[in-house]
């Protein structure tokens, strides 16, 4: 197993999972199949990030521009996120884990929209992990809903403009009360972040691997997590102001 330090965990992972449709393509199969195979990394991962003491997980399930894939893909894909918020839920309450998501739901179907605000309810007293899913998100449509909702307060009077800050703003976004990511894994060699937590992703550590997210492990997260524990975190401070804090 690759050393990682379990004392200086990134606090927040938050995962880019690409490369489904890839994979499929490389086993001669439809896409569809590589979706399936997805989720069973998705319990993988969701398992090894708890007993590891990770405390925030994000996942990237389907992004707002997801939307625009073929409608027999959307379904699949929504089909596949229902069946797992039932398959998971009692695994998420007898582990601890707290599930919270980020998005637009108004998108979502009944069926899991209901499955989502279930899981959630019944999992918001846990204290171990959050798992928190990205679902229906995009983070350019965050940051203008949220601008909007700031905007509506300043001229109903509730916020004077004056008083805004960048914590305030952050206060109008789906993460409220969600720490920052430390750490932004991408699957599948694609070097962007796709409209995926632009506010919050400020001083995140990114780290791209070319391994398709179906064929993602428990070894590959921890190798994720070692090359972040070598990184320093400066948040714009020089190199000596970082290390002087550990004199
Ligand atoms: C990107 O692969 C992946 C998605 C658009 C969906 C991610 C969904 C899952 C992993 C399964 C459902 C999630 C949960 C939480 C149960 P792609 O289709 O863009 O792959 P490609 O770039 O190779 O075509």
């Amino acid at each position: 197993m690759r050393k990682i330090d379990f004392k200086s965990l990134p606090h927040h992972i938050a995962i880019v999972m690409d490369g489904n449709g890839r994979w499929a393509q490389r086993q001669g199969v439809g896409r569809i199949f590589g979706h399936i195979k997805g989720v069973k990394t998705v319990k993988h991962v969701v398992r090894a990030c708890r007993e590891m003491g990770i405390k925030f997980l994000t996942l990237y399930a389907f992004s707002m521009e997801n939307w625009d894939r073929p409608d027999r893909e959307v379904q699949a894909l929504m089909k596949l996120l229902e069946k797992y918020l039932h398959s998971e839920e009692r695994e998420m309450l007898d582990n601890n884990i707290r599930l919270l998501s980020i998005g637009n739901l108004e998108f979502l179907k009944d069926p899991i929209k209901k499955a989502l605000l279930e899981s959630t309810r019944k999992t918001s007293q846990n204290t171990g992990m959050t798992l928190i899913l990205a679902l229906s998100y995009g983070g350019r449509d965050e940051i203008t809903e949220a601008a909007k909702k700031m905007a509506t307060d300043a001229m109903e009077g509730r916020i004077p403009p004056q008083e805004i800050t960048k914590e305030v703003f952050a206060r109008y976004l789906y993460t409220a009360n969600i720490p920052d990511p430390d750490l932004i894994i991408r699957t599948s060699g694609e070097y962007r972040l796709s409209n995926f937590l632009l506010w919050q992703s400020a001083y995140a550590e990114l780290y791209f691997t070319e391994v398709l997210w179906p064929d993602f492990t428990r070894e590959e997260l921890m190798k994720a997590i070692a090359d972040y524990q070598q990184r320093q975190r400066r948040f714009g401070l020089t190199s000596e102001q970082i290390t002087k804090d550990f004199d």
